[in-house]
């Protein structure tokens, strides 16, 4: 059974993502004033597409509820659908693009969601 654990340090939340001991993913987010940024989300490549990297975000998420979060952004690589398709789930919209942003010089999709 996965179990999810948070934990809050400053204005930075972490979420894990457990199977047994073992740590099969995380997320983190930022939260400064009434912006957030989603700094990661990653799952493990073996416990993929079972609803973990969903549970993270969602669980991000909730972490901004109270806090006067208006938006929440993020990067993701212009050639990573799967990231995408999660984020676009969840009602995050692609607003800008910031080219070659990654050390390779891939291009950055921003994406944001309206929390108000
Ligand atoms: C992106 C990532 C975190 C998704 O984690 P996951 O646990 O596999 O995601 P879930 O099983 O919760 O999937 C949720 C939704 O995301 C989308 N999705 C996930 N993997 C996908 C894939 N390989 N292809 C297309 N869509 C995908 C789907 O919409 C999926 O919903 P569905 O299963 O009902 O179709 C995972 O693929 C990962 O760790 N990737 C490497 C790290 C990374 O790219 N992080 C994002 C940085 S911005």
């Amino acid at each position: 059974m996965i179990t999810y654990k948070i934990s809050k340090n400053g204005n930075t939340t972490k979420v894990f993502a457990q199977d047994g001991e073992n740590i099969v993913g995380c997320g983190e987010i930022l939260i400064a004033l009434d912006c957030a940024d989603i700094i990661d989300i990653e799952v493990r490549a073996e416990y993929r597409r079972r609803g973990i990297g969903r549970n993270i975000l969602s669980l991000l998420i909730a972490a901004t509820k109270d806090s006067g979060v208006e938006t929440i952004t993020l990067e993701v690589r212009k050639s990573n659908a799967a990231a995408q398709n999660l984020y676009e789930s969840f009602g995050f919209r692609p607003i800008s693009v910031r080219e070659r942003y990654y050390d390779d010089k891939e291009d950055a999709v921003v994406m944001q969601l309206k929390c108000s």
